[in-house]
């Protein structure tokens, strides 16, 4: 399906200043100056595909989305690479798990192509606001909404989806650090045949007060065991978790509590195409913890598009905190990390056609 999209001329004085100092750029607080946005009915479909200054959405208080959390999103990123063009990364991925996370929701499906047509028409107007430095990039968000007013629980007959972007700094302006994360004991994120495998605000508001406490314990994030029995390792707030044990990489499969992580797959595919051994196996947190003081606990790591890569340096479960190796980033988070840092940027070579090369002006 293709879509011509308006495009609305945008007055130099609705612009913003963009930011000067590309190390304070930090993470969500910035936004470039365009936004997309399309409606939907049942009666028209997908219809008004329109690109505009990013401002406040007008939106009834009475939006089932306020209300019963109808809503999807998705987070991409964009990065400048040395040939002057923008790196797009397994797009076409976020645009199919968008899709699946729209039908879990009951929300209509948007097609792959205007997704996709969406985020580089976004990136070819807004690419002045790509920031330049290592490590940093575009983040994009794209977002549906149930925009029916209406107070009572039912399926929205509205729906706005929009895409806003926005530069973000790098994750580890001081270099590549760990991170200490601590098993959530009193809540649980995600249920079987819940909303785990979709990416929708009811999941992370299912999570706030867990990491608000765990932050106020020293921790950077929660580690989500399973809701039923609270003894197999699922993932962290943002994260895919992944554990080497005895040389063997594992990390639990994704499936109806866990996200598929775009990120965890690209891993994955690393590690098979370097031959190192790895299982998508449930495990438990006893089966970590024994590994740990069997000596074969080597590494600990997570993965997800904000940091790519983040070390686990040590693992807090029933009042007691374990240190993983030395503490330090383990040599296989670095390999990947480096990898997967330079295919993104396009300083590596991509032999899974990961990339899609946009032209900027
Ligand atoms: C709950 C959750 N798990 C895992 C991930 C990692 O997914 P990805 O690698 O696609 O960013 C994310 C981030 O999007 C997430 O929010």
């Amino acid at each position: 399906m293709s879509m011509d999209f308006t495009i609305d001329t945008i007055a130099q004085a609705a612009c913003r200043p963009k930011p000067t100092d590309e190390s304070q750029l930090g993470f969500g607080k910035i936004y470039s100056d365009h936004m997309f946005t399309m409606r939907w009915t049942p009666e028209t479909g997908w219809v008004e595909p329109r690109v505009r200054l990013f401002e406040n959405l007008s939106l009834s208080p009475a939006a089932l989305v306020l209300h019963y959390g109808q809503t999807v999103f998705e987070g991409l990123k964009a990065y400048r690479n040395p040939a002057g063009s923008v790196n797009l990364f397994r797009a076409a991925d976020n645009a199919a798990r968008f899709a699946r996370s729209a039908q879990r929701l009951d929300l209509p499906p948007v097609p792959d192509d205007i997704f996709l047509e969406a985020c580089k028409t976004l990136i070819e107007l807004d690419h002045e606001w790509i920031p330049r430095s290592h490590g940093t990039s575009l983040y994009i968000r794209p977002t549906m909404i149930a925009t029916e007013p209406y107070i009572g629980l039912k399926s929205s007959s509205e729906v706005l989806f929009y895409v806003i972007t926005g530069p973000v700094g790098a994750y580890y302006p001081e270099g590549f650090s760990p991170v200490r994360i601590t098993v959530c004991e009193g809540y649980s994120r995600a249920g079987p045949g819940g909303l785990g495998s979709a990416k929708t605000a009811a999941n992370y508001a299912a999570s706030l007060r867990a990491e608000k406490e765990a932050i106020k314990a020293g921790f950077t994030q929660v580690l989500w065991l399973d809701a039923s029995r609270r003894r197999y390792v699922e993932e962290v707030g943002s994260m895919n978790i992944l554990f080497k044990i005895d040389g063997t990489v594992v990390t639990p499969p994704s499936g109806d509590t866990i996200l598929a992580g775009i990120t965890k797959d690209s891993v994955l595919e690393l590690l098979r195409s370097w031959e190192v051994a790895v299982e998508e196996r449930r495990l438990t947190i006893d089966d970590v913890l024994s590994a740990h003081q069997n000596g074969q606990l080597e590494e600990v790591f997570g993965a997800g598009t904000a940091a790519v890569i983040s070390p686990v340096g040590q693992l807090a479960y029933n009042d007691k905190t374990y240190s993983i190796g030395n503490g330090e980033a383990g040599p296989v988070a670095l390999e990947l990390f480096d990898e997967l840092m330079g295919i993104q940027y396009g300083q590596r070579p991509d032999p899974f056609g990961w990339i899609t090369k946009v032209d900027i002006a």
